[in-house]
């Protein structure tokens, strides 16, 4: 899986870049990643790439000619001309199967927006996928940038130490959410590890998840029940396993 950056801030990546899963994914050849820098097809003394917007109001929008030609070299790179994806706050929310569907493709090129955002021309004429990572606007398109390459990297194979590790996660299917998870030490702050799962007992363990998953799964969400209260929470909360004893206790 190729991914094209095209942002105005590549330095931004670089933390990003040489930790953890996608610094193997990257040593190993599983998924490639071009950075470009957008003002380099920027033209004139000063290498504008924005403007005021035209019936005015405040900041600064990202012109068509830097972003355009930007985007057309960097196709040109490759024979596999790859999926422009513009990242906007306005853009198809983010979501599970969606990081599926775009984990499909071979290529797909990255828009960072930056300032008030884009042009209109550039969502017209390049006619690419937009995808917003949520309903809040963050500085610049490079964190959502990170966000689509670090959810859609899970699916190239290879790249999970385990792909049992997908099977069972939040969001699988639609509303389904994991169960909780333990490790050492069996009893920390006075929270007891549940007993179940340290019984051996394979079978059992299997069901307690199950159904600790479907607790989980029904539990109020704010973002799908808008209408649901906090004591409405609290009550469903308090239907989950608890570790044994409270905070402190
Ligand atoms: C400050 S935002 C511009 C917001 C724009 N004026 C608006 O109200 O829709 C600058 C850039 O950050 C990126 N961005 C901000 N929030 C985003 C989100 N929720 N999802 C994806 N990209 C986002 C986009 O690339 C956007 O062009």
């Amino acid at each position: 899986m190729r991914f094209d950056v095209l942002t105005l801030f590549p330095e931004i990546f670089q933390g990003y870049l040489t930790q953890s899963l996608l610094k193997l994914a990257l040593q190993n050849g599983l998924v490639e990643i071009h950075l470009w820098n957008i003002r380099d097809w920027a033209r004139g003394k000063h290498k504008s790439v924005d403007d005021r917007p035209f019936g005015g109001g405040p900041g600064m929008v990202l012109m068509p000619e830097p972003i355009f030609a930007a985007v057309e070299a960097v196709r040109a790179q490759t024979t596999e001309s790859g999926l422009p994806i513009l990242l906007t706050p306005t853009g198809e929310r983010l979501t599970q199967p969606l990081v599926k569907e775009l984990s499909q493709q071979r290529r797909l090129l990255l828009l960072c927006g930056r300032y008030e955002g884009f042009d209109e021309r550039i969502r017209l004429g390049l006619r690419p996928r937009e995808v917003s990572i949520g309903d809040f606007v963050c500085n610049g398109g490079e964190v959502p940038a990170m966000v689509l390459i670090d959810t859609m990297i899970r699916y190239v194979p290879g790249v999970l130490g385990d792909p049992e590790s997908l099977a069972e996660e939040s969001h699988n299917a639609p509303g389904r959410l994991e169960y909780p998870q333990y490790t050492r030490p069996r009893v920390f702050r006075g929270m007891a590890v549940p007993d179940v799962l340290l019984s051996g007992d394979h079978g059992a363990v299997a069901r307690w998840r199950q159904e600790q998953s479907s607790l989980r799964s029904r539990r109020p969400r704010i973002e799908c029940e808008p209408t649901s209260t906090t004591s409405e929470r609290d009550n469903h909360e308090e239907s989950i396993d608890r570790p044994g004893g409270g905070i402190g206790a």
